[in-house]
């Protein structure tokens, strides 16, 4: 394959469920912390398999409709549990060290109210919840958007908090283009040892 029939740089939500894929085993317990319009859900819902389940959170009613349709239509709905509750929650629904995967995707959805985005404080009080539920060897990834002046503030403060996290054990990485007009989305994944 050409570089130019490739999509390149990769998008960070892209490049979030190619990293991801190979880690998840059917039966696992995942989260998706930030349903939207259900993109990951599905992925995870794939992931996982029949006897696997996927924890899905979203504030907006409307995400969650669309979400809940497109796992409906492929055949998913009863291998995920949709929750119309902040991501900080989280804790209320799994035990500590019980979840393999958490995936955020920061920011608004695409068409709908942006003032309805993540925020900054919520949004690290969520990762310190999946800290505790997610297992030894589980692995969070988190999407962040810089573009806007408020993205620009929670991604610094969320690869703050991560990068933080490699004095516990856990490794650390960052993906996303360099030399863009705008600060590009990147990928932050983290790897809890
Ligand atoms: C970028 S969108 C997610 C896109 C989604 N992953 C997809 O594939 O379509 C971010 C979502 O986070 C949601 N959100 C904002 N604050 C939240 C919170 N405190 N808890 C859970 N979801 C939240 C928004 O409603 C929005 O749907």
């Amino acid at each position: 394959m050409r570089m130019s029939e490739l999509q390149f740089p990769p998008r960070p939500t892209a490049l979030a469920q190619d990293l991801l894929r190979p880690l998840i085993a059917a039966g696992d317990l995942v989260i998706d912390a930030t349903a939207g319009n259900g993109h990951d859900t599905l992925f995870l819902a794939e992931c996982v398999g029949a006897t696997g389940r996927v924890l899905a959170f979203d504030v907006q009613a409307a995400a969650l409709a669309a979400a809940g349709k497109l796992l409906g239509d492929a055949g998913f709905s009863d291998r995920v549990s949709f929750f119309q509750e902040s991501h900080g929650n989280m804790e209320a629904h799994a035990a500590v060290e019980s979840v393999n995967v958490i995936m955020f995707n920061l920011g608004y959805l695409p068409g709908e109210d942006h003032a309805l985005t993540t925020e900054m404080s919520e949004t690290l009080v969520a990762l310190e919840a999946a800290t505790s539920l997610l297992k030894s060897g589980g692995v969070l990834s988190v999407v962040c958007y810089p573009g806007h002046p408020a993205g620009a503030i929670e991604a610094d403060a969320v690869e703050r908090w991560l990068s933080a996290k490699t004095a516990g054990g856990w490794r650390v990485a960052k993906y996303g283009a360099v030399g863009t007009r705008r600060p590009a989305p990147y990928l932050l994944v983290g790897w809890k040892r």
